[in-house]
């Protein structure tokens, strides 16, 4: 299976912004065949702009969220129907800055999941522990109840979605997982998709928190680590695609 690339671009950009930094990562995929599939998730405003920039492109693109109504009086929410009008292959679900800053529950993460799946987009479900979880042992059980409820709610449909594990005390600190936790966290989501469906190898596992061009190839090598979700180093086209290419 290829690995999964995805940069997540969290609430940064502009028009111009974007334009110059897709172009670049496009100029550098030029001739090469990718070495990983790639996805970038912008917010919604510029769903329309990457549509425009990428299709028919090698890199697919994704939301950071979406609604957990179909439609109607949700003000400030975008559907997965909305979406998919902006042909999004993606759409992250769960992260944990929804989780903390919005008070983002298993539940509602897992109904967003089942709404994204329903409209033929994938889900890339965010689960992890905070340093506070991890250091009273927590980690497994925070991120088996996190990854519980969505294959709860989606069922049948499981290794449709993507699953990214984030600790939360590697995001945005520069402090990463090293590749031997990861792994070791990545394998007890493995088990857990191979309870729940027949195909848990076909299911894409990314890491994220401070992957970048430096650790990116020690943290893809590990057996259970199918990608990675990247923040901040998916703001530099050079940055990323060094990532991508350590997904050899
Ligand atoms: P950083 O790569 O900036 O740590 O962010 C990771 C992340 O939260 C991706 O969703």
């Amino acid at each position: 299976m290829k690995k999964l690339i995805a940069g997540n671009w969290k609430m940064n950009g502009s028009l111009a912004a974007n334009e110059a930094l897709v172009r670049a990562m496009l100029h550098g995929l030029k001739g090469a065949a990718p070495a990983a599939d790639m996805a970038l998730c912008a917010p919604a405003p510029y769903l329309a702009q990457l549509q425009a920039l990428l299709l028919g492109s090698p890199i697919a693109w994704g939301a950071q969220d979406v609604s957990a109504h179909e439609q109607g009086a949700y003000t400030g929410e975008v559907s997965a129907a909305m979406l998919r009008d902006f042909a999004c292959r993606y759409a992250i679900v769960g992260h944990s800055e929804r989780r903390q800053y919005h008070g983002e529950t298993d539940v509602l993460v897992a109904t967003k999941a089942q709404r994204a799946l329903a409209l033929g987009i994938t889900p890339i479900v965010c689960v992890g522990e905070t340093l506070a979880e991890r250091e009273a042992d927590q980690t497994e059980a925070v991120v088996k109840r996190q990854l519980a409820a969505v294959i709860h709610a989606v069922a049948h449909c499981t290794s449709e979605i993507v699953v990214a594990y984030e600790p939360v005390w590697a995001i945005g600190t520069g402090k990463t997982a090293t590749p031997e936790m990861a792994q070791q966290v990545h394998a007890v989501l493995r088990a857990q998709l191979a309870a729940a469906t027949q195909h848990p190898e076909r299911v894409h596992i990314l890491y994220g928190g401070s992957m970048n061009a430096a650790n990116a190839a020690s943290l893809l090598a590990q057996p259970d680590i199918d990608g990675g979700l990247i923040g901040g180093a998916s703001l530099k086209a050079a940055d990323f695609l060094q990532i991508v290419a350590a997904a050899q």
